[in-house]
């Protein structure tokens, strides 16, 4: 068993996200709240929010759908986005996370980061002196859970006692929804392979077989089967998780009005087929534009 992720709790005047956890509950709700407000009112809610910041948007990883919406989102709030890329830091030439941390904090009023290691992104958000946001790391993904429960409370009308079937691997994804669901008052249940299932405390309930657990959901979500870092793994992962495909079938035995989510990228006739992802119960264009509007929320909310 790993250890669950860690964030950050410190003495300080800011408020990470690095886990999803620094929130309370009422303010993820709030959050949520204000994000859908955002997207009624676009783009003039919220608008100056940011005025006169800058934000380092640090991405060590391909990211379309969370580089995009921060940088979009930045700008909507009339801040303005620094985007690097690790190689483009003096980090890939040795300069510590710390010494990292410290500079930046001087220079802008949050750093968000995708990287491939989450103790890093745990160890600047330690050293930084402004609010630092997980862009996405091997164990969490927790902007992508604020959108994901946004998108369910749109669909649904309320949240409380909703029911999520996470099938596939229970990586990042899978994980922040956990937390998430648990927040807000969402079971959270997730099937997985042998050998792939979430490691760690989580507030999930586990189910082996896929069908067992779609049963009475609200929303049945995928996630890709080979995620960023599995590349060497990708043969074994695409024949171990067949049976977890998200088609037709399984939709059905989830009942009528269960949706369809997915964080994006898919690969239509792996985890999930193209029927499901582009069908009617699809909703996952929507979880992809709530980014936008949930990171605005959050950067306002951390920054504003
Ligand atoms: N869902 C998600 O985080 O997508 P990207 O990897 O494109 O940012
Ligand atoms: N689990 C996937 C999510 C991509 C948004 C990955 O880590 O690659």
């Amino acid at each position: 068993m790993t250890e669950a992720p860690t964030g950050t709790t410190r003495d300080s005047a800011h408020t990470d996200f690095v886990t999803g956890r620094e929130l309370s509950p009422e303010e993820v709700r709030t959050l949520i709240a204000r994000a859908r407000e955002m997207k009624e009112g676009r783009p003039e809610t919220g608008a100056g929010a940011l005025a006169g910041c800058s934000i380092a948007l640090i991405f060590e990883k391909p990211s379309t759908r969370t580089r995009v919406s921060f940088e979009a989102g930045v700008h909507e709030l009339g801040g303005h986005p620094i985007v690097l890329t690790g190689e483009a830091l003096q980090l890939s030439r040795g300069e510590s996370i710390a010494d990292t941390a410290r500079v930046m904090s001087r220079y802008v009023a949050a750093v968000v980061i995708r990287s491939g290691s989450h103790p890093d992104v745990v160890e600047l958000a330690a050293a930084s002196e402004v609010p630092v946001v997980n862009a996405l790391t091997p164990e969490l993904h927790p902007c992508q859970a604020l959108a994901d429960l946004m998108t369910l409370e749109e669909r649904f009308g309320s949240l409380e006692g909703r029911k999520i079937a996470f099938v596939g691997d229970g990586n990042n994804v899978a994980r922040s929804l956990a937390i998430a669901g648990d927040q807000l008052g969402v079971e959270v249940v997730v099937s997985s392979p042998e050998g792939y299932g979430l490691e760690g405390e989580t507030p999930a309930t586990l189910v082996d077989d896929p069908r067992e657990a779609v049963e009475g959901a609200d929303a049945v979500y995928g996630d890709v089967w080979v995620s960023m870092g599995d590349e060497r793994t990708a043969d074994a992962r695409l024949s171990d998780f067949e049976p977890w495909r998200i088609d037709d079938s399984l939709m059905s035995a989830a009942g009528p009005d269960a949706v369809a989510m997915h964080c994006l990228p898919a690969h239509p006739g792996e985890e999930i087929t193209a029927e499901v992802l582009y069908g009617p119960r699809s909703v996952v264009w929507d979880q992809a534009e709530n980014r936008l509007h949930t990171q605005k929320a959050l950067l306002e909310h951390l920054v504003g």
